[in-house]
């Protein structure tokens, strides 16, 4: 264990801040490199700039660290996405292409490929999503995740490249905004909650999405990577349930702690994009594979989000919490 190097690109998203941290813990300072396209300070590990558009880049990294995994996070999300279609494109493809033959010529153990919930479509039923369903999705981010899917399939089959990938939900988190996703009223209400702001909600009501805990999230990821390889038996990308809701719920989860909050609903084009994603997903191939069981409930989360945001807005935590 202690002879990986392991390269995060996208290190100062919502996910790679907290993963690599993950890693920090798991492997040690040393085995960690962060990267990201923007300089991004207060990691406890080497930090690179790296546009991963930079084949060369890359390649020198891999060569100067003698990196032997590679997260690949670096993409944009499905809201942002619809605002450059053709940009969104090229970031999330081109990317995951340099990193694929990167890692092919360099021969790394394992490579890491985070795919989404947004690779469904209308085509798919809502309740409990299949695994292996027809794919339509409606943003260019799903179509970007769907396609990286494929190639990443076709690189494991070609060339033995041991590529890993989830499908991930919504993820709530603490520690980062989350940047320019659909589900990303998740986390920015918790923050409105505990400043006592009244919420403006871009999602309606009632329109359930599945969603995951940022601790959640990390231990999936980190369990698939650690999988022995012959588990892994789906090299596409796994569905990965850990609890489903819509935002009356939530809403109804923080007044629990802050009885006055207030939420108002404005639906805009994001409520057009979760309406073309599924309600749950049916994880049971992740389940039987390699062991996954979230653990976070919607309680738990707002008990959580409520404590760390307190906490890190220097704010009376409610004493529901204590
Ligand atoms: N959270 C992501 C988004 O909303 C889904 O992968 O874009």
């Amino acid at each position: 264990m202690e002879n990986e190097k392991i390269l995060i690109t996208g290190a100062g998203g919502q996910l790679g801040r907290v993963l690599t941290q993950a890693l920090i813990d798991n492997y040690g300072p040393q085995s960690v490199i962060a990267s990201d396209i923007l300089p991004i300070s207060n990691f406890d590990c080497p930090f690179e700039i790296l546009d991963a558009h930079n084949v060369a880049d890359i390649n020198k990294i891999i060569h100067q660290y003698k990196i032997t995994q590679i997260y690949h996070l670096a993409a944009i999300l499905s809201a942002k996405g619809e605002n450059n279609p053709l940009a969104t494109w090229d970031i999330n493809i081109t990317t995951l292409f340099n990193v694929l033959e990167c890692a092919k010529d360099s021969n790394l153990k394992k490579l890491f490929f985070p795919s989404s919930i947004a690779v469904y479509g209308t085509a798919a039923p809502k309740i409990n999503t299949p695994q292996h369903v027809f794919l339509n999705p409606s943003t260019v981010y799903g179509m970007s995740k769907v396609a990286g899917e494929q190639w990443i399939q076709y690189y494991y089959s070609k060339y033995g490249l041991d590529i890993r990938s989830l499908r991930y939900p919504g993820i709530i988190g603490h520690q980062t905004m989350p940047g320019g996703g659909t589900t990303d009223y998740a986390v920015d209400i918790y923050h409105s909650a505990v400043k006592n702001k009244t919420f403006v909600c871009y999602i309606k009501e009632d329109t359930v999405l599945p969603m995951i805990y940022i601790d959640d999230a990390i231990r999936a990821t980190l369990e698939l990577m650690e999988a022995p390889k012959e588990n892994i038996k789906l090299r596409s990308s796994y569905n990965l349930q850990g609890l489903s809701f819509a935002p009356k719920e939530i809403v109804e989860s923080i007044r629990q702690h802050y009885p006055h909050f207030e939420v108002v609903y404005q639906p805009d084009f994001r409520q057009s994009i979760a309406d073309t994603w599924p309600q749950s997903v049916d994880d049971s191939e992740a389940r039987q594979d390699w062991g996954w069981r979230p653990h976070f409930s919607l309680d738990d989360i707002s008990v959580e989000m409520i404590t760390q945001l307190c906490y890190r807005y220097e704010l009376n935590i409610p004493l529901t919490q204590l």
